[in-house]
C-alpha cells in the first residue's frame, strides 16, 4: 500500500480547552510521512435514540461517512469516573448502527488518553479496548500513551510540551500506519 494512509481522529471531550483535543492537534504534527490525520469534533452528535437509527441525524451521517472513508482511526479520550466518557460511547454507538452497518468494522485503531490524575486515563483505555472487540476493530497494543497530570504537560495555549509524551505519540502513529498497511496487504 503506497498511497497515503488517511487517519480519522476524534476526542472524547467536547470542551474547548480539552487536553485530549490538544493531543490530537499535536498528533497532526507527529504523523509519519505518507499519512494524514483529519480531526472530527463530536460536537452536534445527539444522544443515541434507536428509533432514529434508520434515518440518522445529518451530523451522525457525516461522522459515519468520515469513518468509512478513513483507513485508520485514532481516539484521544479522557477518563470519566474510571471509564469512557458518555460523549465518546454515544458517538461510537451511533456509528456502529443500524446493525449490521457498523462503520468501524475491520478498521485499525489507536488510542491515547490524558487526564489530570496519576493514571492518565488508563482505566478508560481498557474499557475502550473491550468495546473494540464487538466493533471488530484491530487495536494497536503498544506503545500505550497515558499522559498523566495533564496540567503540567501543556502550556497556557494548550500545546503539549512533554517530550516523552510526544515521542510516544510519534511511535504510536508510526505503528498505526505500519499496522494499517499490513492489514491492507492481506
Ligand atoms: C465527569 C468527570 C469525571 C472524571 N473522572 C475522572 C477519572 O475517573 N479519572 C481521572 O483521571 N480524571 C477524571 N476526571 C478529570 C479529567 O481528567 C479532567 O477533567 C480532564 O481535563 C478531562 O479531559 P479533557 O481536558 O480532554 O476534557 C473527570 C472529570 C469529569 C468532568
Amino acid at each position: 500500500m503506497d498511497k497515503q494512509v488517511n487517519i480519522l481522529g476524534f476526542a472524547g471531550s467536547l470542551r474547548n480547552g480539552s487536553y485530549n483535543k490538544a493531543l490530537l492537534r499535536e498528533s497532526t504534527k507527529l504523523v509519519p510521512t505518507g499519512a494524514k490525520l483529519e480531526i472530527f469534533d463530536l460536537e452536534g452528535i445527539p444522544p443515541f435514540n434507536q428509533d432514529l437509527e434508520k434515518s440518522m441525524p445529518d451530523r451522525v451521517k457525516e461522522f459515519k461517512a468520515k469513518i468509512r472513508a478513513a483507513d485508520a482511526i485514532l481516539i484521544a479520550t479522557p477518563e470519566y469516573n474510571y471509564s469512557i466518557p458518555g460523549v465518546l460511547k454515544n458517538a461510537i454507538d451511533w456509528a456502529s448502527r443500524p446493525y449490521p452497518d457498523n462503520s468501524f468494522e475491520d478498521k485499525p485503531v489507536a488510542m491515547m488518553s490524558t487526564s489530570i490524575g496519576i493514571l492518565g486515563g488508563a482505566r478508560a483505555q481498557y474499557h475502550l479496548r473491550q468495546v473494540f472487540v464487538f466493533l471488530d476493530m484491530h487495536p494497536i497494543n503498544k506503545p500505550e500513551v497515558f499522559v498523566t497530570f495533564a496540567p503540567s504537560k501543556f502550556d497556557e495555549k494548550g500545546t503539549l510540551t512533554d517530550e516523552t509524551a510526544k515521542k510516544l505519540i510519534r511511535e504510536l502513529l508510526e505503528n498505526l500506519v505500519a499496522w494499517t498497511k499490513r492489514l491492507k496487504k492481506g
